[in-house]
């Protein structure tokens, strides 16, 4: 018989789980290259369909990562983009009421009203900021995979989350840079055939920022799960 909270691994595996947080405020403290390639050294451990691996990641810091931010903040203010639609329009109903909690505790901790599309832009803006991290990472897949290889990139972005939690940095992952997947092609000279799966902010967290601190709540374990077979 396991009793998992008694065992040590668990303790500290469990713990960085459960405090990893989605964190839009950094400090301006640097994040060495050393300390990157150490996480995503830990983080190409994760598994993958037939170990196909199908990870592609671009880091970037200092003046090339402005460069960028800056290119998106154009792409993103220009508006000739057309919106990301990253979830189907007729959301399950308990996804959308959850999306939609969400949205209210985030807009909320900044003190931006539903209403307020301006604000909400700049709000969105930040995203193209890396929420002001010292690393940004943009991850990349080839466009012909499937979407069980994402399913192998959701893997590895969480294993990435969870090796940077495990040093005491913070991330957020961002599908919203999927958006603009020519402006970041063109910048970051992306071979042919590279497709964006997300960016992700990398640094630490400026822990008295109230947008540091939404509390998303959780399901649990017997809302999304049907035990069968046991006693
Ligand atoms: C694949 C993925 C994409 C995300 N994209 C964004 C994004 O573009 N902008 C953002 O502010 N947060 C983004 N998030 C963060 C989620 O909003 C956040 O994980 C969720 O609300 C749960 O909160 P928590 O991570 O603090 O537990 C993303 C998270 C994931 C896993």
């Amino acid at each position: 018989m396991i009793d998992r909270h008694a065992h040590p691994d668990a303790q500290v595996v469990d713990a960085t789980i459960r405090s990893r947080r989605a964190i839009r405020h950094f400090t301006d403290d640097a994040v060495t290259r050393r300390v990157v390639e150490d996480i995503l050294d830990v983080a190409r451990s994760a598994p993958s369909n037939s170990n196909t691996q199908p990870w592609r990641v671009y880091v970037l810091t200092g003046a090339r990562k402005a460069a960028l931010s800056e290119a998106l903040r154009r792409a993103h203010a220009d508006d000739e983009h057309p919106p990301l639609r990253h979830m189907p329009d007729a959301l399950p109903h308990a996804m959308r009421a959850r999306q939609e909690t969400f949205g209210m505790r985030y807009y909320g901790a900044l003190g931006v009203s539903k209403s307020d599309h301006q604000q909400r832009a700049r709000v969105t803006a930040r995203n193209f900021d890396f929420f002001g991290a010292p690393v940004g990472l943009i991850f990349a897949v080839d466009s012909t995979l499937t979407k069980y290889s994402w399913l192998d990139y959701g893997i590895f972005i969480q294993t990435v989350m969870l090796a940077a939690r495990a040093v005491g940095l913070a991330t957020c992952a961002q599908v919203s840079f999927a958006r603009f997947q020519n402006v970041i092609a063109d910048h970051l000279d992306l071979p042919c055939g590279d497709e964006i799966v997300c960016g992700m902010s990398l640094g630490f967290p400026d822990e008295a920022s109230p947008v540091n601190r939404i509390d998303m709540a959780r399901e649990p374990v017997r809302n999304f799960s049907t035990f069968i077979g046991f006693d």
